[in-house]
């Protein structure tokens, strides 16, 4: 008969061999044999058969050191049929390859395991113990500081653990040491240097068993950041810093930045502090003494940080005398005369007084002129009435 040679693996599945008793590994060529196991409580514990002869018929598991029928737990017939017996808890089933799987270990589970294999023509017995353990608690987890500020701050996190397998989880994320996280040699320490507004949990997760993995609690971060992209709008649109609004229109300006905690924002306008805390100022009505410059000012109060934006506003350039009639404003109080206007009347009023002045002299020059002529006519007329009068005179008398 060609029989299998010895199969030493000492891990099969959830397997941890502290040491071996009785049934040894390497053991003769041809005796099946039990490794010993080490279960945890609540997990899955596999008695794993090793040495397992050819053309096995069947596969029948006890608990305790006899094969008796009351102790039978499960009986595996290949190729398809198991057999409960009275020590089955419901937990329990048999693979294809005769090992013995207990769900959801538990503490009483620990005990002496009996195997009987049958292949037609002879028959073999192996006997092992299971033990099953506690977990130990959760790792436990401290931070130095749960509050920081992004770019400025750094985190270190201890793992409370005995268990040498570490892993830190940044985000659920498993890390490993780089320029920005330092893992110490043990494994137990974690420092985030400069931490970022995206570090936001950490964790560290010890593997106490193999692939029994255990968690500590998620500690969340809380790292301040910004105030970022800072940005100063306006309607009407800001232009080269520079709004452009008339008198009586409504003007708005709104700061937005990204900030945790939330930005505070301050006003001035020509350099002095508005009483106003918002993000958003309102002119609904703009007034002459509401011209001029405007600064936002935001501050992250935790990062200390703090941003200004300027703009300025002021009057169109060219106010209304280029603008067709139906877009200039209805409702105007006062009255408005552009610069060229003012240049142009001024121009006017000294031609007008120049030619006025012209009109004048001319006048009084041809006034005097005139009287002149005038005056030394009347004399002449007058003497000449005198002569005309003695000349009726000389008439009457001869009539
Ligand atoms: C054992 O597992 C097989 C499938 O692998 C299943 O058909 C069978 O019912 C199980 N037996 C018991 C007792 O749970
Ligand atoms: C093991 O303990 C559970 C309760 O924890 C009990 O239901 C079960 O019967 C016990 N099994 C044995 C074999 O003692
Ligand atoms: C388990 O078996 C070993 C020997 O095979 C024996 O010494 C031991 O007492 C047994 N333990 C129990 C709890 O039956
Ligand atoms: C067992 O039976 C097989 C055939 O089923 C045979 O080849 C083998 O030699 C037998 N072994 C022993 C030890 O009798
Ligand atoms: C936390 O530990 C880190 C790394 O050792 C250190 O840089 C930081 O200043 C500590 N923070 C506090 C609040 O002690
Ligand atoms: C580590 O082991 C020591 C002694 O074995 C024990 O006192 C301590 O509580 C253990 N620590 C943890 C976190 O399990």
């Amino acid at each position: 008969m060609d029989l299998p040679s010895p199969r030493c693996s000492l891990w099969r599945g959830l397997v941890l061999v502290a040491s071996l008793l009785a049934s040894g590994i390497c053991q003769a060529a041809g005796q099946i044999f039990i490794t010993q196991l080490l279960g945890v409580e609540g997990y899955r514990s596999i008695l794993a058969l090793e040495n397992i002869p050819e053309n096995v018929r069947e596969y029948t598991w006890y608990r305790g050191t006899q094969d008796s029928a009351g102790n039978m737990i499960l009986s595996y017939k290949l190729p398809n049929s198991w057999q409960p017996g009275p020590m089955h808890s419901g937990r329990e089933n048999v693979t294809r390859t005769g090992d013995l799987v207990i769900k959801k270990s538990m503490l009483n589970d620990t005990g002496n395991y009996t195997v009987w294999v049958d292949t037609g023509n002879e028959t073999q017995t192996a006997t092992g113990w299971l033990e099953i353990v506690e977990l130990e608690s959760n790792p436990g987890i401290s931070v130095n500081a749960t509050s920081l500020v992004e770019n400025m701050d750094s985190v270190a996190a201890y793992c409370h653990t005995n268990v040498t397998k570490v892993t830190w989880f940044v985000n659920s994320v498993p890390i490993s040491s780089s320029n920005r996280m330092t893992i110490s040699p043990d494994g137990k320490t974690l420092i985030v240097h400069r931490v970022s507004r995206y570090d936001r949990t950490l964790q560290c997760v010890v593997e106490s068993f193999p692939e029994i993995f255990q968690r500590s609690e998620l500690i969340a971060l809380t790292v301040a950041y910004g105030p970022d992209s800072v940005v100063l709008r306006a309607t009407p649109d800001i232009f080269n810093g520079v709004i452009t609004a008339k008198i009586g229109s409504q003007v708005e300006m709104e700061c937005v930045s990204i900030s945790l905690p939330p930005s505070s924002y301050r006003w001035t306008h020509n350099g002095s502090l508005l009483n106003l805390s918002e993000a958003k100022m309102t002119l609904l009505s703009l007034a002459w003494e509401q011209l001029g410059r405007y600064r936002c000012i935001v501050e992250n109060p935790v990062a200390q940080l703090t941003f200004y934006r300027d703009v300025r506003i002021q009057l169109p350039p060219e106010s209304e005398c280029c603008l067709p009639p139906e877009l200039l404003p209805v409702a105007r109080s006062g009255f408005y005369i552009s610069g060229s206007l003012v240049v142009f009347l001024i121009v006017m009023t000294v031609l007008g007084s120049v030619y006025l002045c012209g009109v004048l002299v001319y006048a009084l020059i041809s006034y005097y002129s005139t009287r002149y002529l005038w005056c030394s006519r009347s004399r002449m007329g007058h003497r000449l009435g005198q002569e005309l009068k003695g000349y009726h005179t000389l008439q009457g008398e001869d009539g």
